[in-house]
């Protein structure tokens, strides 16, 4: 497995795969990798010729320097899991490499179509511009066959795909499960940061939106999203930030279950923010 750190060799890796007629599997990640990312590294290496994974900790989508200071990297510890995993190639440029000066002071411009402004987006205002301004150009460097996103950023995953198609990008999007622990918790970079009594507890997150599809039947999608918001809160110390249930390709909230629907949710358990979603049957039209 090779680990490149330069576009320029990049290009010479991409260009020689390119002309062997080799198809490329690609897994965008900022490393601090666990058993999620494994999975998709797993089904790009399954379902093409090559699979590159990018590792770079993106400075243009956090909100604030502290956050990015403290995003955990651990190139070689990551680089063991990659290689087991079947992984080809790692790209682990530095910031200097991907980014001009200019491009870090100001926001990238892209028609969002309104999926930014909802959720996610609303709480991390400007995340969503740096997560396209990264991932377009990483598409341009590395120029996929296809490119897999988990499920468990569900905003980020619908952004991408209208990023693609907006962007003419011939690269097909895979959209891969929430991988989860035992207990039904979403995997996470950040679980790691959980003491064991919060693990217990942010356990309650998943159990809570599993359950909450039992009730999906007599409940609107108003009363769930209270109901759900509700139980999360009766657990002391965790904290909900947002929980809507919206359709799945304009991300706005429905008022019916007529429509393809997902609850996504974003939860504080002590200083750790954790994320997750659920998808709801249609029910009625
Ligand atoms: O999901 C992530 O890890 C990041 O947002 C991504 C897609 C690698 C872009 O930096």
């Amino acid at each position: 497995m090779k680990i490149i750190k330069l576009k320029q060799d990049l290009k010479s890796e991409i260009e020689s795969l390119k002309s062997s007629g080799k198809t490329i599997g690609f897994v965008p990640t900022m490393g601090a990798l666990h058993k999620g990312h494994k999975s998709l590294v797993k089904r790009a290496v399954e379902e093409n010729d090559v699979c590159i994974v990018s590792i770079f900790v993106n400075p243009t989508q956090f909100n604030n320097t502290s956050d990015l200071e403290k995003y955990p990297r651990n190139l070689d510890q990551d680089a063991g899991l990659l290689e087991k995993a079947g992984c080809k190639l790692i790209f682990a440029p530095e910031p200097g490499e991907i980014y001009e000066t200019d491009e870090l002071n100001a926001p990238f411009e892209f028609d969002f179509g309104g999926l930014d402004k909802v959720m996610e987006g609303k709480f991390r205002p400007g995340h969503f511009n740096g997560v396209v301004q990264i991932v377009s150009k990483l598409f341009k460097l590395v120029q996929p066959d296809k490119a897999y996103f988990g499920e468990k950023d569900f905003q980020q995953l619908a952004i991408i795909h209208r990023m693609v198609n907006l962007m003419n990008f011939d690269i097909e999007i895979i959209d891969c499960p929430i991988v989860r622990e035992p207990s039904g918790l979403a995997m996470s970079s950040r679980n790691e940061r959980l003491t064991p009594e919060q693990r217990k507890k942010a356990v309650e997150i998943s159990k809570v939106l599993s359950e909450s599809r039992n009730f999906a039947a007599q409940l609107p999608p108003r009363e769930l999203t209270k109901w759900v918001i509700d139980m999360i809160n009766l657990v002391p110390g965790l904290e909900v930030e947002y929980y809507d249930i919206v359709n799945t390709t304009t991300l706005q909230t429905v008022n019916s279950w007529t429509e393809p629907t997902v609850g996504c949710i974003a939860v504080y358990c002590g200083d750790v923010r954790l994320i997750d979603n659920i998808k709801y049957k249609i029910m009625d039209n």
